[in-house]
């Protein structure tokens, strides 16, 4: 968007509060058909919780676009220049060739979505990276050679592209696995439009089914071993059945910043495991995996940096 929240610092403590307590409120309704209705929902203190966090969200988002909306009103809207593109938030302040402009409600709400889907997934993804690399050093190992094997092998450029990222195969079936073991997302939801077949039963017309995907993650039916971490299954012959692997979900709702959210995360890996080895803080602590709108460790992700001896840092 353009602007840096600062938002692992103090200024924004109420925001990041806001942001995860709403998160919980609203998995707390979505799994309880007690508090589906409306009606009944309004009674209740979450509702007023849930308002009041909204409410903190809203307006933060208001003085984020107001903020852009008055730059450019001043200083003239960016054109996309070299490689640069415009921001998410610029492209939708800028009226289109055919003089069309959202409004501010528009606006706001499509900035809460990017936030909303687009955050605390990849953050959580990429704690889960780095947890998997220190529990499992042999695939640590694997994707660091792989990085080194890649340096020797061809320049690189100063810093990591695109292409450049498609060079690195073993980091790719790591993450893939990493999004199937830790399903970031791991229940999501479809309402029905009209009357909907799904296997021996019939849903009719408005019914809200959920999708458990991380059920579907570790469906021995689906993938062998579910419970074992595994990279190379995703470089095996046998092909997945369609729709069994969903961490961006499918359809047409499917993550709209897939590509985006894994070039990053390859990127950040790729950084850090150049200067760090990681390691399990307490090797005998297990995860206690807790379903929210994200994936959630009970007791968080307890990791040690070691940084690497000068001699094996890649220099890029
Ligand atoms: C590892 C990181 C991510 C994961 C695991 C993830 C997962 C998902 C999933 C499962 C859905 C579909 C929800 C559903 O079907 O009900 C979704 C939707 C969406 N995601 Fe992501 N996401 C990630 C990163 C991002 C990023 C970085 C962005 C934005 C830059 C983003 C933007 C969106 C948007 C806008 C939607 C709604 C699409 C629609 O309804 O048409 N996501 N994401």
């Amino acid at each position: 968007m353009g602007r840096n929240l600062q938002i692992q610092l103090n200024e924004n403590e109420a925001y990041t509060q806001a942001f995860h307590r709403s998160n919980e409120l609203l998995f707390q309704r979505m799994t309880n058909p007690l508090l589906f209705l409306d009606i009944i929902y309004r009674l209740t203190p979450m509702y007023s919780e849930l308002k009041k966090s909204l409410k903190i969200i809203h307006g933060l988002m208001s003085d984020i676009v107001r903020e852009r909306q008055n730059y450019l009103a001043t200083n003239g809207h960016a054109t996309t220049t070299g490689k640069i593109g415009k921001t998410f938030l610029d492209t939708l302040l800028t009226p289109t060739n055919t003089g069309k402009v959202f409004s501010f409600q528009d606006i706001r709400e499509e900035v809460n979505t990017f936030v909303l889907a687009g955050v605390d997934t990849t953050t959580s993804a990429m704690c889960y990276v780095l947890y998997a690399l220190a529990k499992y050093p042999q695939e640590q190992q694997k994707v660091f050679e792989e990085m080194q094997n890649i340096q020797q092998s061809s320049k690189l450029p100063a810093n990591v592209d695109f292409n450049e990222l498609q060079k690195y195969k073993y980091l790719d079936l790591f993450i893939k696995e990493c999004l199937r073991f830790y399903t970031v997302v791991p229940l999501t939801g479809r309402q029905t439009t009209s009357s909907t077949r799904i296997g021996e039963r019939v849903y009719p017309a408005g019914v809200t089914v959920w999708i458990n995907l991380y059920g579907l993650a570790h469906d021995p039916h689906l993938f062998e071993d579910p419970d074992e971490f595994r990279s190379l299954r995703f470089a095996e012959e046998k092909s997945l059945i369609a729709f069994s692997y969903l961490p961006f979900s499918g359809g047409p709702h499917i993550c709209i910043g897939r590509k985006y959210a894994l070039m990053i995360m390859k990127i950040m890996t790729i950084k850090i495991l150049e200067q760090f080895q990681l390691v399990l803080a307490d090797p005998q602590e297990n995860l206690i995996l807790m379903a929210e709108m994200v994936l959630k460790s009970k007791n968080g992700i307890n990791l040690i940096f070691k940084e690497r001896e000068k001699s094996s840092i890649i220099n890029y």
